[in-house]
């Protein structure tokens, strides 16, 4: 490692050389950046900055331009919602959220989970509110690693801790050895990617014997949501983030009227053709999960809820998958311990551990 500047026991800015000193990532803005092809920020700047010579493109994977386009949701994304998870009025909805999909019965319970982790890694923090609650109640090692300039926001929310470190990578080629971590969790990832099998074999190579993961992807829905799902996708995905926002604010507000219509129906009979159950449903509920997603959360400003919709919308990849499909995965992988907790009908939670070696 070569360091240009240091701050507060942090490399703001410096290299890391390969040892036979062929290539070099570049440290920006604290973070540690892996990327190459497409996805490799412009280092025209920084390399002026330092006298380098742009490094050498290391060979790119052709998933790699794919994940090009999604890096460019997230990259905006979080750059804007800096503050999501972090202010107190998110938090109760979000690690309550969290318990359910871990499993846990409450708050207390989670740290508790966290306590006893020595090496733990967060895939896809966005903005590291929840690294940061993993750092603060985890004795050990916490990393975070982002392909996005999520990374970027996540170094910013998390810089004051001290057991806590940043990585800008591709979780298919995360930088870390083999059978490392105690556990391991990606929430809302890795259906992103070019293909969410993969990833979930990636990173459970990167879990020691013994270890935990933790993933969250998409579940497939019932027909008529799968098919405006993807007819909205196909009309939002092309445009810029800046004009998703705007088309997804009439979403969010059918997602608001709904809401505040704080309305019930019970339907003695089910829908099985649309996936859909008798009993007493949420008007909003019942519209969003069957129907069309249209977010809306009174935790929420206007903004973030609609944020909620245009990550939905917007990204170039996201998966849904069935549980037979995971619980396949999980088989092949052979993985004998695992839970699917069900916290909400739009995901499915698996809590694995890796067989002891
Ligand atoms: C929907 S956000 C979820 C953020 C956070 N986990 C949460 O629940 O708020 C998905 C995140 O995954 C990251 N991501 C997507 N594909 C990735 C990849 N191949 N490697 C690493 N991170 C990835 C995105 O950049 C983004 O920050």
């Amino acid at each position: 490692m070569e360091v240009f500047t240091e701050q507060e026991g942090h490399v703001i800015e410096g290299i890391l050389r390969t040892p036979d000193r062929s290539l070099w990532y570049p440290i920006f803005q604290g973070v540690p950046c892996f990327l190459s092809g497409p996805m490799q920020p412009d280092l025209t700047e920084f390399c002026a900055r330092h006298g380098l010579q742009k490094p050498a493109a290391p060979p790119s994977r052709p998933e790699a331009r794919e994940q090009a386009k999604t890096n460019q949701t997230f990259s905006d994304k979080w750059r804007r919602f800096k503050q999501y998870g972090l202010q107190p009025e998110h938090k109760e909805f979000l690690f309550g959220w969290y318990c359910k999909k871990l499993g846990v019965p409450d708050l207390a319970a989670l740290k508790e989970f966290y306590g006893s982790k020595r090496r733990v890694l967060e895939v896809g923090p966005g903005s590291g509110f929840n690294t940061r609650f993993i750092a603060e109640n985890c004795p050990g090692e916490v990393f975070a690693l982002d392909v996005s300039d999520a990374a970027l926001t996540t170094f910013e929310n998390t810089r004051d801790l001290n057991n806590c470190s940043v990585v800008q990578a591709d979780l298919m080629e995360a930088p870390f050895e083999d059978n490392t971590f105690d556990f391991i969790i990606a929430d809302g990832v890795l259906h992103h990617t070019p293909n969410t099998r993969s990833a979930v074999e990636a990173l459970y190579r990167k879990v020691r014997p013994g270890g935990q993961f933790f993933f969250y992807v998409y579940r497939k829905m019932g027909a008529v949501r799968v098919f405006s799902d993807d007819y909205v996708r196909q009309n939002f995905m092309p445009l810029s983030p800046e004009e998703c926002y705007a088309a997804c604010e009439g979403i969010t507000d059918l997602g608001r009227e709904l809401s505040r219509l704080n309305a019930t129906i019970t339907l003695e009979k089910p829908i099985p053709v649309l996936g859909i159950p008798a009993g007493t449903h949420n008007v909003q509920r019942l519209f969003y999960y069957n129907f069309l997603k249209c977010f809306w959360n009174e935790a929420f400003d206007y903004e973030t809820n609609n944020m909620v919709n245009f990550d939905w919308y917007h990204p170039h990849n996201a998966w849904q998958h069935t549980n037979d499909e995971v619980e396949g995965w999980l088989k092949e992988l052979g993985v004998k311990t695992y839970a699917f907790n069900d916290a909400n009908p739009n995901g499915i939670s698996v809590l694995l551990t890796k067989p002891a070696a």
